[in-house]
């Protein structure tokens, strides 16, 4: 590819004012499933528009996710990437990858539902707060006090077994921090690195049961045995703990703005809570609110939706354009809690190898976050006007970051 400067630039700019997609979406998956873009450096990139050629792309063994040893892998905002980092699975390729991630057997979809009483549990007591403190003083925060909440109480106290008192100084030293890539030394972060070391090393000479308490699992499984050491560790821990925040946050933030401008549907899923789960599944598909993650750099060259990729070139899946691809979804850019949504076909989550492994976590989540928020605030409402809500920068994964509400 040469001649990039005339290539409209990636990542597209949302209006600042919506959570509509960039127009620049439709209009290049109506182009081709293989179209190319420049990225904020000046380098060319291929994007993949359509659901087909997306899967095609995340399942093709002749694409690599190796973004700190291997060069072309598409960057999307200047200093993103640090030098000298040590990559965890996120960013490896088979074999490695498998070996590395447990063959994704992280979260497996089984042990994860025998944890919805307790998440029920997390999901009430935040809503306990929200009740007791009332809005007489004003509109709640939907998104600091509940949204950004959920999934740190869950990884914390479910998946990592910190004692309660102790979550709320990781959580408040782990917001605002997200992304599958990061490490807790890239970011900075001191005050969280020190935390999670402290958690790590005090598994490290004392593991509980590795049935219930991940981090003791990967102790015995892992670090005693030498496939990962104490570093290793502590960035995975990080890792697991940040990888869903911003994206669960989203999803129940922009699941409950898109609901309460649809009353209709909105009627539905108070009188029917069971309707959750599938309107969870269009909430995902609608915003697909991590959609700027599935990048790889070709390792070979590859012929994709009828183009030509040379080894070593940038290539992006547009997982936000493949979930409305209207060769899937018959009028994609609605809306519709009745649509319905294979699972396993839904973008949001990604596709293939790296398919995110927090994704049936994510799913209860917001399953009793839905088919408990409304029957417990019936009257939840915008305390704003829906076109003064704040959404994040336009060229960023889209969110709310603040939602204020009554009820
Ligand atoms: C609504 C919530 C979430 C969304 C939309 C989401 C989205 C994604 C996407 C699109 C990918 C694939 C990136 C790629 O193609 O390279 C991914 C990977 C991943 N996600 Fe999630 N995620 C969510 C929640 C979580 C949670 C809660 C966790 C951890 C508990 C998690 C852990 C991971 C991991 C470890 C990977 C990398 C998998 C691999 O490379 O093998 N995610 N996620």
């Amino acid at each position: 590819m040469s001649g990039s400067s005339d290539l409209p630039k990636y990542p597209f700019a949302r209006s600042p004012r919506s959570y509509n997609p960039p127009a620049e979406l439709g209009e290049l998956r109506r182009q081709g499933p293989t179209e190319r873009v420049q990225l904020f450096d000046g380098k060319p990139a291929w994007i993949i528009t359509r659901h087909k050629e997306v899967c095609e792309m995340l399942n093709s063994d002749r694409l690599s996710n190796e973004r700190y040893n291997r060069d072309g892998y598409p960057e999307i905002h200047s200093g993103t990437k640090k030098e000298g980092v040590r990559p965890t699975f996120v960013h490896m390729d088979a074999p490695k990858h498998e070996r590395h991630s447990h063959d994704g057997e992280l979260f497996a979809p089984e042990a994860t539902e025998a944890l919805k009483p307790q998440i029920q549990e997390i999901v009430d007591g935040l809503i306990d707060l929200i009740k007791d403190r009332g809005c007489k003083d004003g509109p709640i925060d939907l998104v600091i006090e509940f949204a950004a909440m959920v999934n740190p109480k869950a990884i914390l106290l479910l998946i990592f077994k910190v004692p309660e008192k102790e979550t709320n100084k990781i959580i408040q030293a782990s917001s605002a921090l997200s992304g599958t890539s990061g490490t807790a030394s890239e970011s900075g972060h001191t005050d969280l690195h020190d935390l999670l070391s402290q958690l790590v090393d005090e598994r490290i000479k004392k593991p509980g049961s590795p049935q219930e308490d991940l981090i003791s699992k990967l102790v015995i499984e892992q670090y005693r045995l030498g496939s990962l050491d104490r570093d290793d560790l502590i960035i995975l821990v990080y890792m697991i703990l940040v990888a869903g925040n911003s994206a669960i946050e989203s999803s129940i933030a922009l699941g409950v703005t898109t609901l309460l401008q649809n009353q209709d549907q909105l009627r539905e899923l108070r009188d029917k809570p069971e309707l959750a789960g599938q309107i969870v599944e269009e909430i995902l598909r609608y915003h697909t609110p991590s959609a700027l993650n599935s990048r790889r750099v070709a390792m070979a060259d590859l012929r994709l939706g009828g183009k030509e990729i040379t080894a070593g070139t940038s290539v992006i899946g547009f997982v936000r354009s493949a979930n409305r691809d209207e060769r899937l979804y018959s009028d994609a850019d609605k809306f519709d809690i009745h649509r319905h949504v294979d699972p396993h076909q839904n973008l949001a989550f990604g596709y293939g190898p790296h398919n995110c492994q927090g994704q049936w976590l994510s799913r209860l989540e917001l399953q009793v976050v839905f088919s408990t928020l409304f029957r417990r605030l019936p009257n939840l409402k915008l305390a704003i006007e829906p076109s003064e809500l704040e959404y994040t920068p336009p060229t960023q994964n889209v969110g709310v970051v603040h939602l204020p509400v009554v009820f």
